[in-house]
């Protein structure tokens, strides 16, 4: 919309630059990151540009989802290349507080979620989704967003915060972006930097896995613990430490035992010290299978 991208770093300075967008009565669409910006942030971004009359995008790395020994104080910071993208995007207006303005010595409120958070990253990464909720609510109350964009790529994350909004009634509608990918497979990932050149020959192997369950659903296997080998086969084949390989619902995150209605198979695990993570959804009915973007139960009024 601006020919020019505001910068903020403080909530009070971003409250006062979107006081007068909502004047003027523009609708803002928020994409949250953590920076490292790669083609799947961008097109959340492209996603919010073209359904939002104002853009903002926040970059923080956000120390409460990191757990102990996590790649917190390495994770890559590219600042002025993602600063130098956002302009040319045509992002609105780019949040980048500091530590210090978003968390205090003295908070001492949480916010967690039940059951959706057991399984899966929930599981492997405890209090991971903690801090996840916390900066994204705190984003969302110093925001105000009418859109919020989230990728696919981080599924539970998306569910997760999905319900957060919808429980908390914030008045955002949130939409989920597929999964961006390179041209052999692997997810875009800002860790993906991380992998040494053998490490990233390997990495595709777990979409290929994931992918190969697909393709067996679509012939006809139900049986979830089938499924969960043919991924752990191709990760295993690639040199992954495993982290866990499951076959969930699509709107509880649940394990399952059979491959029905919407599902979610998901992967993670390690090459070497890099964690990384990919999964497929899939609709599954009595006429057949096919993948498809995860949906989001109606838990919003706010559409
Ligand atoms: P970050 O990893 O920077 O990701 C920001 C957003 O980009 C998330 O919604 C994520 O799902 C999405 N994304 C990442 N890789 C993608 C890909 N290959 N294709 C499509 N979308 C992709 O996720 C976070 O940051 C943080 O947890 C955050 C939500 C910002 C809270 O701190």
């Amino acid at each position: 919309m601006t020919l020019k991208m505001k910068k903020a770093t403080s909530p009070a300075e971003t409250a006062r630059i979107l006081a007068e967008v909502r004047r003027e009565g523009l609708s803002i669409g928020l994409v949250p990151t953590m920076g490292a910006l790669h083609e799947g942030h961008i097109s959340l971004v492209k996603m919010s540009l073209e359904r939002s009359d104002y853009t903002v995008v926040s970059l923080f790395v956000n120390p409460k989802q990191f757990g102990e020994g996590e790649d917190l104080d390495k994770y890559p910071r590219t600042e002025d290349r993602d600063v130098a993208t956002l302009e040319e995007l045509g992002c609105d207006l780019l949040f980048m507080p500091d530590r210090d303005s978003i968390y205090t010595d003295t908070d001492r409120t949480k916010v967690s979620i039940s059951s959706l958070g057991d399984h899966l990253c929930g599981a492997s990464r405890p209090g991971h989704f903690d801090g996840v909720l916390l900066v994204v609510a705190k984003l969302f109350n110093m925001v105000n967003p009418d859109h919020a964009f989230f990728g696919q790529k981080d599924a539970q994350q998306a569910v997760i915060i999905q319900r957060m909004a919808a429980d908390l009634d914030f008045p955002v509608r949130i939409f989920l972006g597929p999964t961006v990918r390179e041209a052999d497979g692997l997810a875009m990932s800002s860790r993906n930097r991380y992998l040494t050149d053998d490490e990233r020959n390997r990495a595709p192997r777990m979409r290929a896995g994931l992918v190969a369950a697909a393709e067996a659903i679509t012939n006809g296997e139900r049986d979830a613990s089938m499924l969960k080998k043919l991924v752990t086969a191709s990760m295993t084949e690639g040199g992954f430490e495993i982290d866990y390989v499951e076959c969930v619902d699509g709107g509880t995150l649940q394990p399952v035992t059979s491959a029905n209605g919407t599902i979610l198979l998901a992967a993670a695990g390690k090459l070497g010290r890099t964690r990384l993570i990919d999964n497929i959804a899939m609709k599954v009915g009595p006429e057949g299978a096919a993948e498809t973007l995860l949906e989001f139960p109606e838990w919003s009024r706010y559409e």
